[in-house]
Formats: C-alpha cells, sequence, structure tokens
C-alpha cells in the first residue's frame, strides 16, 4: 500500500504514522499536512523509515494532492486532516468548513479521478461521534444514529461524512467512515481536556472547568484507535461506518480528579490540589453526554480496545512529566496567544 495520511503531524495522525510502520515494514505512507498550530514534526521525529515521506501542504490544494498521487502512485487514503477543536470552531467557524468540509471533498475528487479499482484502493475518513449529537442519561450512539451535530466543529464533521458517502454513492468509491469517542495519550495538544488540565496542574494554574463539571465523554486510548484504523483499512467493507469507542465513560469532572490524584502520588507536590479547579462559564451548545456502541467493529471486524482507561491515564500522564520540552515547544507559538486571548477567566 501506498498511503497517503492527512494531518498526520497532529496528534492521532503522528500516533498512526508511528504504530503503522512499526508494524508493517512493507508499507509506504505520506503525510500530507498543513502544519497549523495542531501540526507539529516533533511528533515523528523519532522515525527513521525510508517508508516515510512528509509534504507540507493544504488538503484543499489539488495541485499538491494530484501531484502526491501521482508520485507515490497513492492506494489509499486515511484523511485524519481536520481543524479539531469545538472550542475554536465557536469562536471562528469558517476555516472548519474549508478545511474539514472542502478539503475532504477535494481529497475524493482527486483519489476518484486515479483510482479505478475498488478491491485494490480504499478512502478512510477518521469522524467522530459528535456527529450524532448528544445523548440523555441512557442510550449509546450506534452506526444508524441520526446525524445531529450541534457545533461548528461537529458539522462540519457531519457534513464532511456525507459527501464521502455520496462519493460512494454516486462514482462507487471504495470509502469508510470510522466515528470514534474522545481519543487520550501521548502528543495531544494541550488545548484538550487531558493535556490541558495536567499541564496546568504541573503550573499551578486554575482547572477550567466548563458548566457543572458534569458532562461526559467516553474515552478512548489513542492507540487503540490506531488499531481500530489499522482494521478497518484492512478489512472493512467497502461503503460501511464503523463506531470505535473505548468504553469508558466519565464525567470531567471525574477526569480532573483523577488527573490530581495520579499527579500529586507521581510528583508528591501538595500544591497540585482540588484548590485548583475552578468551575467557569459553561461553552456554548456543550453537548451533555457521548456515548458509543462499537459492537459493529466488534462482530464484524475482530477489533477490540485493549487499554483500560484507569492505566491509559497514568501512561499519559507519565508521558507528559517526561515530555515537557514538547508542551512548551507547541505551546510557544499561536496557542498561547490565543489561550490568554479568550479563556483567561
Ligand atoms: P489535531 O488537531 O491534533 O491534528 C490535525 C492535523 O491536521 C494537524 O497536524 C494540522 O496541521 C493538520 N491540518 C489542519 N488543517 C489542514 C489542512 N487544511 N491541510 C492539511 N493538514 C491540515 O487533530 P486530532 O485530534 O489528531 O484529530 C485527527 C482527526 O480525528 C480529525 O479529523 C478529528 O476530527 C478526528 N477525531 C479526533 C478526536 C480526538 O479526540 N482528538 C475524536 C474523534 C475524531
Ligand atoms: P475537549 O477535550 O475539548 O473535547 P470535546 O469537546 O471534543 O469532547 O473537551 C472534553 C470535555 O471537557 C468537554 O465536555 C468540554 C470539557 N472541557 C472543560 O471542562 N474544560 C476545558 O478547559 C476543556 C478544554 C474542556
Amino acid at each position: 500500500m501506498n498511503i497517503l495520511v492527512t494531518g498526520g503531524a497532529g496528534f492521532i495522525g503522528s500516533n498512526f504514522i508511528l504504530y503503522f510502520l512499526k508494524k508493517h515494514k512493507e508499507h509506504t505512507i505520506i503525510n500530507l499536512d498543513k502544519l497549523t498550530y495542531a501540526g507539529n514534526l516533533e511528533n515523528l521525529k523519532s522515525l527513521k523509515s525510508s517508508a516515510y515521506h512528509f509534504v507540507k501542504g493544504d488538503i484543499n490544494n489539488r495541485e499538491i494532492v494530484e501531484h502526491i498521487f501521482r508520485e507515490f502512485n497513492i492506494s489509499h487514503v486515511i484523511n485524519f486532516a481536520a481543524e479539531s477543536h469545538v472550542d475554536r470552531s465557536i469562536l471562528n467557524p469558517q476555516i472548519f468548513l474549508k478545511t474539514n468540509i472542502l478539503g475532504t471533498e477535494t481529497l475524493l475528487s482527486v483519489a476518484k479521478s486515479f483510482w479505478s479499482n475498488s478491491k485494490k484502493n480504499k478512502f478512510l475518513q477518521v469522524s467522530t461521534d459528535e456527529v450524532y449529537g448528544s445523548l440523555g442519561k441512557e442510550g449509546l450512539f450506534s452506526e444508524a444514529t441520526p446525524l445531529s451535530p450541534h457545533s461548528p466543529y461537529s458539522s462540519s464533521k457531519a457534513s464532511a461524512d456525507l459527501i464521502v458517502q455520496a462519493y460512494h454513492d454516486t462514482y462507487g468509491l471504495p470509502v469508510n467512515i470510522t466515528r470514534c469517542s474522545n481519543n487520550y495519550g501521548p502528543y495531544q495538544f494541550p488545548e484538550k481536556l487531558i493535556p490541558l488540565m495536567i499541564h496546568h496542574a504541573l503550573n499551578h494554574k486554575k482547572l477550567p472547568v466548563y458548566g457543572d463539571g458534569r458532562n461526559v465523554r467516553d474515552w478512548l486510548y489513542v492507540e487503540d484507535h490506531c488499531s481500530a484504523i489499522e482494521t478497518v483499512l484492512m478489512n472493512g467493507t467497502n461503503g460501511e461506518v464503523y463506531n470505535v469507542g473505548g468504553n469508558n465513560e466519565k464525567e470531567n469532572i471525574e477526569i480532573v480528579n483523577i488527573i490530581l490524584k495520579e499527579l500529586n502520588q507521581i510528583t508528591g507536590d501538595k500544591k497540585i490540589n482540588k484548590n485548583l479547579i475552578t468551575y467557569v462559564k459553561d461553552r456554548l451548545g456543550h453537548d451533555r453526554r457521548y456515548a458509543i456502541d462499537s459492537s459493529k467493529i466488534q462482530k464484524e471486524l475482530g477489533w477490540k480496545p485493549k487499554m483500560t482507561f484507569s492505566k491509559g491515564i497514568v501512561k499519559t500522564i507519565k508521558w507528559y512529566l517526561k515530555n515537557q520540552d514538547w508542551v512548551n515547544t507547541v505551546i510557544s507559538g499561536d496557542y498561547r496567544n490565543f489561550y490568554q486571548k479568550n479563556y483567561k477567566k
């Protein structure tokens, strides 16, 4: 396989490239990434494989995408590239539409023009459980749950899913869509809940909990997500959607308390305690609960998550403690300005 991985310098994409090339020496990966604030080549600096190539560019740039297809005879696409942070989408929706919807369509259109063999090709769209909207206390999202997104981010991802499906239904393009829950693990940009709380606690900064802190997310260790994508890439039935979940539903405040407890134990720093928790104004349109039924991928493709939350969170915290230089590098630019402007409460 010659795989075009888009957004491979981001959190999940870089974890995927490291995971996949360690396991499969016979395949080639071309990473196309615009290197926004969320893309960091630092994530991939341990990679020495000659089967890996990096191209800096925008998925909206048709010429670059065509050039990559031609030069590398691309047989598979995994589209991770996206604007991915809900809070940013609330402040500035337009770039989400441009990258997440129009960028995805550019990739689909180029794939359609190059590919003729549905058995040898595959376009895998990495989507999110947020396209299903929000749940009450009970129930799970299944692949049959109607799309009902609320935030500009999730609406842009739902739109992308629809155009991916349309390319399959209209032109027969071989596609899969994966919809996963909240990922956590190494290399996640410290604007998302878990790495933000770790970073703030270590620096004795306030821990901003939105609303009442009782919104629920399902947490998926990033390596489990990588193995799910690998499984769908290799064995997914064309045109199908697969939900991917970690079976780890937690309220946000529970997560913050776990992080405080673990960090306190590991570092012995008494200033890392519950006094840092600060309830702040709720996120606009804040989805209450996400929870995912991933029995389809488990039954049909034999995938299941391996990591428990209690082990995964300790692994993640230890990674952030060991990689403070990485954290300081990635937050040194745009993020610091963004955070101070919008979240200084
Ligand atoms: P991320 O924000 O960490 O990384 C996104 C990457 O895409 C960055 O490297 C960025 O430079 C690149 N990028 C952005 N715009 C681009 C463009 N126009 N052209 C080329 N590259 C561009 O995101 P992530 O958390 O790694 O998420 C990856 C994918 O998984 C996204 O599609 C996201 O919607 C989806 N997803 C993420 C989560 C999660 O918990 N992180 C959950 C469900 C789904
Ligand atoms: P986030 O990591 O942004 O992921 P998503 O919004 O895609 O689920 O947020 C996870 C949850 O944590 C969400 O309910 C919002 C909440 N949250 C906070 O309470 N404080 C924060 O500083 C952040 C970033 C998120």
